[in-house]
């Protein structure tokens, strides 16, 4: 062997990849037909950051040996961690197609399909991995998590458990039989095996959370919120998703127990986390804080980002009326003469149900929909029912945009803004004369004020505060029906859908 290659074999192993990188490239010069040294440039740039020389390499070396999987399943690696999944597949295919039993390959093509969410088909994947071979770690353990994803919990404790006997120290095999038994009622067991994850891996986030959620089940407020804030310490700035959890958790502890105890924790985790967007709005909702006005953009961002994909269905589940009762105020009050050349607007459109729901009534002309989360608005797209779709804020965009409207709606979006002052002047602003403006707040039934955040990050209204406040924007007649909007926890919630006439303008 060249002394270089031993030279360049030894910084690789002790992961000095740039001065590995310099020889290996050297030794590919030297020796352009060697698979070898095109595989561990590849490998190099891999490790340095740069995918694009990596793959340059990868398919070289490839080119050189046609006949080997090593480059190719390299190319397959490298395109899935960077989330290209249409290219993962094709390379893992090229593997199966030569090699039909690759586990490696197959692997691949499980975990792509098990990240966009196709849990049968991942699972089909991993379990062939496993027909092949019943010593493979990997696939029992990517079975039990998949059985986990699509709800079949049984199995995926019988999994969980093969794989543990495989790894005897498999955190993610604990972590999975506990939240299976979770799911499964089995309080003890779920305890049992998360608190044994928790002495493999006692900085894991996740299994706080876990935990959190045991107790919070089983109503011991004080633990859930205990582990629950560990798992926001351990989680530090960087994963929102255990803020959002945490932050949730204190809005079901005031919800079921009253203030006392979640409003300490609000407070210590404001202090603890002060540049943290998402944790002063979601801390300041608990402790209801009287000088928020809005909720934060970013939260707004990042709750409906997660919720996107359920969402439909979810509102499905919560007896969700707003859209249809929108829909149906707008064929009572808006006005015939209008209807054939409908310019419509709908703020905070998210999934496109106010779309959804108007589209075979009206038939509309043109529809803009306007949104702060681009998932959401995906899923909008997908249903095909606006002609513009703009991910922006609500006031910045009526602030800015120079089209005029003739219908304009906001199903449940109001409920994230408190002061609806600049978003009733910036409606009015885009409103044609005679135009509407039709949508729903959730009532205060609370306290006194014209507006109220509450812990669960919604803000509620006055009746009173918004009517005088349409009346000074240039909304003459104004219809309101009292109704149930849809369920919170096991409560109804109530509010009002209204509808505007533009009527006047008013200078500025
Ligand atoms: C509860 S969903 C309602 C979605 C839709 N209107 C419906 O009825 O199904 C609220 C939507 O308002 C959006 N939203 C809230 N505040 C916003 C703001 N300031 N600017 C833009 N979109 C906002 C959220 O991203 C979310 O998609």
């Amino acid at each position: 062997m060249d002394v270089l290659e031993k030279q360049a074999d030894r910084l690789y192993d002790d992961k000095k990849y740039q001065e590995a990188l310099d020889i290996y490239l050297s030794l590919a010069k030297k020796y352009p037909k060697t698979e070898k040294y095109s595989i561990y440039c590849g490998n190099c740039f891999d490790a340095i950051g740069d995918t694009s020389e990596a793959i340059r390499y990868y398919k070289k070396a490839s080119k050189l040996n046609p006949v080997s999987t090593v480059s190719l399943l390299a190319l397959a690696n490298l395109y899935y961690n960077n989330e290209d999944y249409e290219n993962a597949v094709k390379f893992a295919h090229m593997i199966v197609k030569k090699f039909p039993d690759n586990a490696s390959a197959k692997l691949i093509l499980g975990n792509v399909a098990y990240c966009q969410r196709q849990y049968e088909k991942a699972f089909e994947y991993y379990n062939e991995v496993y027909a092949q071979n019943k010593k493979s770690y990997i696939a029992l353990i990517n079975m039990a998590n998949t059985c986990y994803d699509l709800a079949r919990y049984v199995r995926a404790v019988d999994y969980a458990t093969s794989a543990l006997k495989l790894n005897p120290a498999s955190v993610d095999a604990y972590i999975i039989l506990g939240n299976s038994y979770l799911e499964l009622n089995k309080t003890e067991k779920a305890e049992l095996n998360l608190l044994k994850a928790l002495d493999f891996k006692s900085d894991n986030p996740w299994i706080y959370n876990s935990l959190s959620r045991l107790y919070q089940k089983s109503e011991q407020w004080e633990d859930a919120l205990n582990f629950g804030w560990k798992s926001v310490l351990f989680a530090g700035d960087a994963q929102e998703a255990q803020h959002i959890n945490f932050g949730y958790l204190l809005y079901e502890c005031v919800d079921e127990k009253g203030p006392d105890v979640a409003v300490s924790y609000a407070k210590k985790w404001q202090e603890a986390y002060p540049k943290n967007k998402l944790v002063q709005y979601m801390a300041a909702a608990v402790l209801e804080d009287k000088k928020t006005k809005q909720a934060d953009t970013e939260y707004v961002k990042k709750i409906f980002d997660a919720f996107a994909e359920d969402f439909d269905e979810t509102l499905i589940g919560l007896e969700y009326q707003v859209p249809q009762l929108i829909a149906e105020a707008v064929v009572k009050y808006f006005k015939k003469d209008f209807w054939k050349k409908t310019k419509y607007l709908d703020l905070g459109c998210g999934t496109g149900l106010c779309g959804q729901m108007l589209k075979p009534v009206l038939g509309y002309h043109t529809a803009t929909g306007v949104d702060l989360s681009a998932k959401m608005l995906e899923k909008a797209r997908a249903k095909g029912v606006y002609d513009r779709l703009e991910n922006k804020e609500i006031i910045e965009f009526v602030t800015q945009d120079t089209g005029q409207y003739n219908l304009v709606t906001a199903g449940d979006v109001l409920t994230y803004f408190g002061d609806l002052k600049k978003l009733f002047e910036g409606v009015a602003k885009v409103l044609n004369l005679g135009g509407m403006f039709v949508f729903s707040i959730s009532e205060n039934m609370f306290n006194d004020a014209d507006y109220s955040i509450t812990p669960s990050g919604r803000f509620v209204h006055k009746l009173d505060y918004i009517m005088a406040l349409l009346k000074k924007n240039g909304y003459g007649k104004v219809a309101q029906d009292r109704k149930a909007l849809r369920n919170e926890g096991d409560k109804v919630v109530y509010g009002y859908i209204i509808v505007a006439e533009k009527s006047m303008i008013i200078e500025k």
